[in-house]
């Protein structure tokens, strides 16, 4: 079974890492921030004892599991990975740094696969001197509840990396579909409208953040409003992959970023993973009446 690489020990990384762990990889999940790796680790453990207690796993399953990852800052330790999955900020100008040296440390035959929710692969690959084994293979949060994986294959992916990879998420018991490596590919680009017209909805002071949820989610039928999703996925990243989507389809006003998110992003209301977003997730703290 190949070693799996996962750069980023955020949100998504960890959450990757640990999906691939329980698949049975032997995985290395690197950060720059020695605290997001103690963050991911720590979060790691406590997911797995809810699961021991839940019997969903006996106390030795876990720790075997827990025990295949690899938590570190030096990205050589991903020279003997067959597959490594990017979950870095949205940023094109890092990943391709990242890229670029990830390639010079792994073999030829090693899949290299972004995460990225809005940039091209096309993009993200065009660095690197095999471009051809660079794909998107993008997960949902919380990557190990959710069940679908797009996979995006850029203009010059191989075949056979597409198959490979399309093979390795299917034994990771996830769902994977197909899609053509477009600004937001398919859910990131359906799900554009729902945030964005919920931004406008507040704005035009029609309702506040947890009536326009209570609503969607009461009458509308949704599992999250868009607040409580917005917040889950942080509005950094939300508000970035706006913005990439709204440049991307040249300006379509559909798409068009919201300055109320832009100013919850700049103020560090981030969302549950800064205790703070739409809606405060302190101890203690009362979630607003619709
Ligand atoms: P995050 O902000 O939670 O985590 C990013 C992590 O990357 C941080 O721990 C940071 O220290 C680390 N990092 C930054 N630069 C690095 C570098 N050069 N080398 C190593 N580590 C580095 O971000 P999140 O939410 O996990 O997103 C990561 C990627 O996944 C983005 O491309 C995003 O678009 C994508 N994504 C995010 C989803 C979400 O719901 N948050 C869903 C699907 C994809």
């Amino acid at each position: 079974m190949i070693e799996v690489g996962v750069l980023g020990a955020g949100t998504m990384g960890a959450g990757i890492a640990q999906v691939a762990a329980q698949a049975g990889h032997q995985v290395n999940l690197i950060d720059v921030n020695a605290d997001a790796l103690k963050r991911a680790q720590a979060s790691m453990e406590k997911i797995f004892g809810r699961l021991v207690e839940k019997g969903k796993y006996t106390a030795q399953e876990a720790e075997t599991i827990l025990e295949r990852i690899n938590y570190s800052g030096d990205r050589n330790d991903f020279q003997n990975c067959g597959l490594i999955i990017e979950a870095i900020v949205e940023n094109l100008e890092v990943k391709h740094k990242m890229f670029k040296q990830m390639e010079s440390i792994v073999s030829d035959d090693c899949i290299l696969a972004s995460n990225t929710s809005s940039l091209s692969v096309a993009s993200i690959g065009s660095v690197l001197e095999k471009p051809n084994r660079m794909i998107g293979i993008h997960f949902f949060n919380p990557a190990p509840l959710m069940p679908l994986v797009e996979i995006i294959p850029a203009v010059q992916t191989s075949e056979e990396v597409t198959k490979e990879a399309r093979a390795i998420i299917d034994s990771w018991k996830k769902v994977t579909v197909l899609a053509k490596d477009t600004p937001g590919f398919i859910v990131n680009r359906v799900a554009r409208p729902f945030y964005g017209e919920a931004l406008r909805i507040y704005e035009e002071g029609v309702a506040d953040f947890a009536t326009i949820d209570w609503a969607m989610t009461e009458l509308g039928g949704f599992r999250m409003g868009p607040f409580t999703l917005m917040d889950y996925i942080g509005n950094d990243i939300n508000y970035t992959v706006t913005e990439t989507v709204f440049q991307s389809f040249y300006y379509d006003p559909r798409y068009k970023p919201s300055f109320t998110q832009k100013r919850h992003a700049e103020a560090g209301y981030l969302g549950r993973k800064s205790g703070r977003g739409y809606f405060d997730y302190a101890e203690g703290a009362v979630k607003p009446e619709p």
